[in-house]
């Protein structure tokens, strides 16, 4: 990380390894899966409530979401499928933000989660009555936050932003001449930062799946794979970036190992994203990035611990229920929803889909 960056970044929030729960992946038996599946496609329609899952949850939630209807996606695509869904309920498989965010922009429709602890370490690094302490310190800067943030924090930004149209709309502003607060990840900030130049001022939390990839391991599994291509999500440490062929949203990695004449992928991102990749790919060969050094031990081994905890026996529980759902403070969801519109309005002119298959 060069000095500038570093002097700019303005607080670390990264979590500490005792907070970041252990990755448990749901273990059914063959019956049991039968069994849950076919309750949860029962009750999806008794309850008129729609599946829509991240590309990092399991391959059985993936599978249900599409086979019911439903949606797998990125985080903001969710939520823009979300809003032209029919159904009443939207049943949303992945961590707490894309359930607010699903529920921003669809404010009258039910949005229930399979578990509200799923987190995420971005969110949980940037708490909202610190980060607006901070922004208030700095009322000359816009405010541009990632897309992995509470509603409040949105609701406190100028400006929310996916990673596949960063570099475009910090450009932007900065050709008006404004200068930037950027939450809250340091690594997708720092990338940001060293391609445009522009002066912004970092948060300072992390994603602890992406930020565990190490350059060395990659460094060395390059040399052994010298027909590789590489494809990195930009949460990832900027010495990991440096190595990438593709640097991308989720989405965009996905549509890279479907297009790209590469045979051979090294992907550093949450290893659930293969499920999507392999469909789409299927005569593809994909490589884990190596997430830790020699004798190290791996804190998410990459797969996110939050993401984790969506699986089959929670989905069937909350559908039967009703509980889990996400609920936010009219005034709150209503400042958050603007900057997200903004965010659609800057693509729509630039005649770029951010929501949508096409992110990239
Ligand atoms: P996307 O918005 O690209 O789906 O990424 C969400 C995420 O949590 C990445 O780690
Ligand atoms: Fe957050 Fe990282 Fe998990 Fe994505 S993978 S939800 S950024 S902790």
């Amino acid at each position: 990380m060069s000095a500038v960056i570093a002097e700019n970044i303005i607080r670390d929030r990264r979590l500490a390894p005792m907070q970041v729960p252990p990755t448990v992946v749901e273990a059914l038996d063959a019956a049991e899966r039968a069994a849950l599946t076919a309750r949860i496609q029962r009750l999806l329609v008794e309850r008129d409530a729609t599946l829509v899952a991240h590309y990092y949850t399991s391959p059985e939630l993936q599978e249900l979401a599409e086979a019911t209807g439903g949606y797998v996606s990125d985080s903001l695509d969710m939520a823009r499928f979300g809003t032209e869904c029919k159904s009443s309920t939207l049943v949303v498989a992945g961590v707490r933000f894309m359930g607010e965010t699903a529920k921003i922009l669809n404010p009258e429709k039910r949005v229930l989660m399979p578990d509200l602890h799923a987190e995420c370490s971005l969110d949980l690094g940037c708490p909202a009555d610190e980060f607006t302490a901070f922004c208030d310190q700095h009322p000359d800067r816009t405010v541009v936050v990632y897309a992995n943030t509470s509603a409040a924090v949105k609701a406190r930004s100028d400006w929310v932003v996916t990673s596949g149209i960063a570099l475009e709309l910090v450009r932007h502003l900065a050709e008006r001449g404004e200068k930037l607060i950027w939450a809250p990840d340091r690594h997708l900030g720092a990338y940001v930062q060293r391609e445009t130049g522009v002066d912004m001022l970092l948060w300072s939390a992390a994603c602890v799946v992406h930020e565990a990839f190490k350059a060395d391991g990659l460094r060395k599994l390059r040399a052994e794979h010298p027909d590789a291509q590489v494809l990195v999500h930009p949460e990832s440490p900027l010495d990991v970036i440096a190595q990438a062929d593709l640097v991308g949203s989720t989405t965009a990695l996905v549509k890279a190992a479907r297009d790209l004449p590469a045979r051979k992928f090294i992907v550093a991102t949450d290893n659930g994203l293969f499920h999507k990749m392999k469909q789409v790919a299927p005569d593809k060969i994909l490589l884990e990035a190596p997430i830790a050094g020699k004798g190290a031990t791996c804190v998410s081994c990459a797969h996110c611990p939050w993401m984790a905890m969506n699986g089959l026996r929670n989905l069937a529980r909350v559908l039967e229920t009703g509980d889990n759902e996400i609920m936010i403070d009219e005034a709150v969801r209503e400042r958050a929803a603007l900057p997200i519109r903004r965010l659609l309005e800057f693509a729509r002119q630039r005649k770029r889909v951010v929501l949508g298959n096409n992110d990239a």
